[in-house]
């Protein structure tokens, strides 16, 4: 029995704290867009942190085999559900702190990915790169794509909004490199770190080539900010208005919430 993990208790209420908010969805179809562009049927990713397992349906749905992985058994339960009876989806766990030895690749019977995936920020529980870089090196073809969702450590939204209301705490999380994540007090923490683009892409470096970066929610606030923007139908139409503007200029990537990088298999 696997012992109980941070994002458990989220499972059953992610989807509609998040995924389903206007916001939310805003920002996954920017993800969706980008791995259109790199997988198509009959192309098997591999999927690192798949929480409800939004992203590892819609790809099933157009073909494409997707293996599911997560840490949270509670996440791992409800992408099962989701995707019951799709059959282009496996569901696994795989914790992503533990690499080393090598775990072999579910089901991938000797064969090599077209690509991976990780979205909205399962690269923030690790706090180095390059043991994650060096297994999927292994296993991913050579020009094959990983694509990577990021909480960044500059995030402008975050001293703004959280300093303006007086939670110091809150503002400053992001500079002080490194948080812990404990939403129930229960279950296992995790330590969520905020890695720049130039210290992912060293990690990456010996294996993959950076190919590509774009913000996630440069003028959209951070998830816990949704409800009091998406309640003020002006300044959401305002925000969404820069972001879709000016929201892809990779060069304030590291002032977004997130940001979305992608490394090409050298
Ligand atoms: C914010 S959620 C993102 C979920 C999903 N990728 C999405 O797009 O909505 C972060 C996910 O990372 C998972 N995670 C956290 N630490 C992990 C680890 N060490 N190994 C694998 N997954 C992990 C959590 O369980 C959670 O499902």
């Amino acid at each position: 029995m696997n012992p109980s993990q941070a994002f458990d208790p989220l499972a059953t209420s992610y989807d509609d704290t998040f995924t389903h908010t206007q916001i939310g969805r805003y920002l996954r179809d920017q993800i969706h867009a980008r791995l259109d562009r790199h997988f198509r049927a009959g192309d098997h990713v591999l999927e690192l942190g798949c929480g409800t397992g939004e992203d590892a349906l819609r790809l099933a749905e157009r073909g494409v085999q997707v293996t599911a992985t997560d840490v949270s058994e509670g996440m791992l339960t409800t992408t099962r559900t989701k995707t019951a009876g799709n059959v282009l989806v496996r569901v696994e766990r795989l914790d992503l702190r533990t690499l080393t030895p090598y775990p072999p690749l579910p089901h991938s019977e000797g064969e090599q990915l077209d690509g991976v995936f990780s979205n909205f920020g399962p690269m923030n529980c690790l706090e180095e790169w390059g043991t994650l870089a060096s297994w999927l090196a292994k296993h991913v073809k050579q020009g094959g794509i990983v694509g990577l969702g990021v909480m960044s450590p500059l995030c402008m939204w975050e001293p703004l909004w959280h300093g303006l209301h007086g939670n110091f705490k809150t503002a400053m999380r992001r500079w002080r490199k490194k948080t812990v994540f404990h939403p129930d007090g229960v279950s296992e923490p995790i330590t969520v770190t905020y890695p720049s683009i130039s210290r992912i892409t060293k990690d990456f470096a010996p294996h993959f080539r950076r190919v590509y970066v774009q913000p996630l929610g440069l003028f959209l606030p951070p998830s816990d900010v949704f409800g009091a923007i998406e309640k003020r139908p002006r300044l959401f139409n305002t925000l969404m208005a820069l972001e879709k503007r000016f929201g892809q200029a990779a060069a304030l990537a590291m002032l977004a919430d997130h940001y979305w990088i992608e490394f090409q298999k050298i």
